[in-house]
């Protein structure tokens, strides 16, 4: 039985959480909603999406649903969107740990990006914490400015015991690159590692999560699950990841592909294109359960000098 947290997946592959979705389509998150609920997944949300919490928890139904959460320099309004997932029934906070500055996006500063004006983060009352003031960007990336002003910098391991002291809801870090750090997140009681590197968007020269798995995995040890997300786009992926030791993966860009296609429809089909890869990968692989999948299936080459 594939389980996240004690919550039933009826596949480890999950849709992960992307910003702004009714910029690809504009049914945005309640298309990707519905999709992943019919597909018996998971979904987490982004703090920044173009839907709101109860928008996005009506059109899932009693389809699991996670909250991505950045953490403000308000601690009130960090809070406030807690307690709103908490009513709504999301069955975890995924705190993204990898963005306390954005990185250097620098299609988004050649393109002064930020929202269209019949968009904004809609789960934000004021114009400012919506981004969607259409001045005050300068000559930068929008989202960069909008992070220096409202996103906390100084971000470190006292802000998660202060979130898990204020919610009932496990807390998983988003954005674990390395064992060390997994094991300060260990002593800081998370209930879930995501390895993650924002794919790839925030800084240069991050390792491929999938090279970096099995350190956190070993150093976790067993005391809490770990996943992972980045590069994902075949069940061949999929098998790989497992079989290194996650326990689910997340899926960011082939969700908003599938959306900015086909909307739902979209969405279902690359969850269920997964679906099909990951049997086949499996059965090639002579699985015939999960349960069978293990790291003997990975055979990483070792370098050998040719001089
Ligand atoms: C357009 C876009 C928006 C994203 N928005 C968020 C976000 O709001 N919060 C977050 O924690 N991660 C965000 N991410 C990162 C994803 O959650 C995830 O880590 C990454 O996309 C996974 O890699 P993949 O796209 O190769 O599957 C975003 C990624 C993309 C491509």
């Amino acid at each position: 039985m594939n389980t996240v947290l004690g919550q039933r997946i009826s596949m480890p592959v999950c849709v992960g959480a992307t910003a702004m979705q009714r910029m690809a389509h504009p049914d945005g998150e309640m298309a990707t909603a519905r999709a992943t609920r019919a597909a018996g997944t998971g979904m987490m949300l982004s703090s920044w999406a173009t839907s709101t919490i109860e928008e996005v928890r009506s059109s899932a139904g009693d389809g699991l649903l996670w909250m991505q959460l950045y953490i403000y320099k308000d601690r009130d309004l960090t809070l406030s969107l807690v307690r709103r997932a908490e009513e709504a029934g999301y069955k975890a906070i995924f705190v993204t740990v990898d963005t306390p500055y954005l990185g250097k996006r620098r299609d988004d500063v050649r393109n002064r990006f930020k929202l269209p004006p019949h968009l904004k983060m809609t789960n934000f009352g004021s114009a400012e914490l919506a981004f969607s003031s259409a001045e005050g960007y300068g000559e930068d990336s929008g989202l960069a400015v909008y992070v220096a002003q409202a996103i906390d910098p100084t971000l470190c391991w006292e802000h998660i015991a202060w979130l898990k002291k204020n919610t009932h809801l496990p807390v998983v870090v988003k954005g674990v690159l390395r064992a060390e750090d997994a094991l300060e997140a260990l002593i800081h009681g998370v209930d879930g590692i995501l390895v993650s590197n924002h794919g790839a968007r925030q800084l240069d020269g991050v390792p491929a999560t999938l090279d970096v798995l099995s350190g956190v995995v070993s150093a976790v040890a067993g005391r809490c699950e770990v996943y992972l997300d980045g590069g994902v786009r075949r069940g061949t992926d999929v098998l790989k990841a497992l079989a290194l030791g996650a326990t689910a993966v997340f899926l960011g860009r082939p969700v908003l592909w599938g959306l900015a296609c086909q909307g739902e429809q979209g969405v279902s089909d690359v969850l269920e294109l997964m679906r099909d890869e990951l049997h086949l990968a499996m059965a090639l692989a002579g699985c015939c359960s999960l349960a069978e999948v293990n790291r003997s299936l990975v055979r990483r080459p070792e370098f050998t000098s040719r001089i």
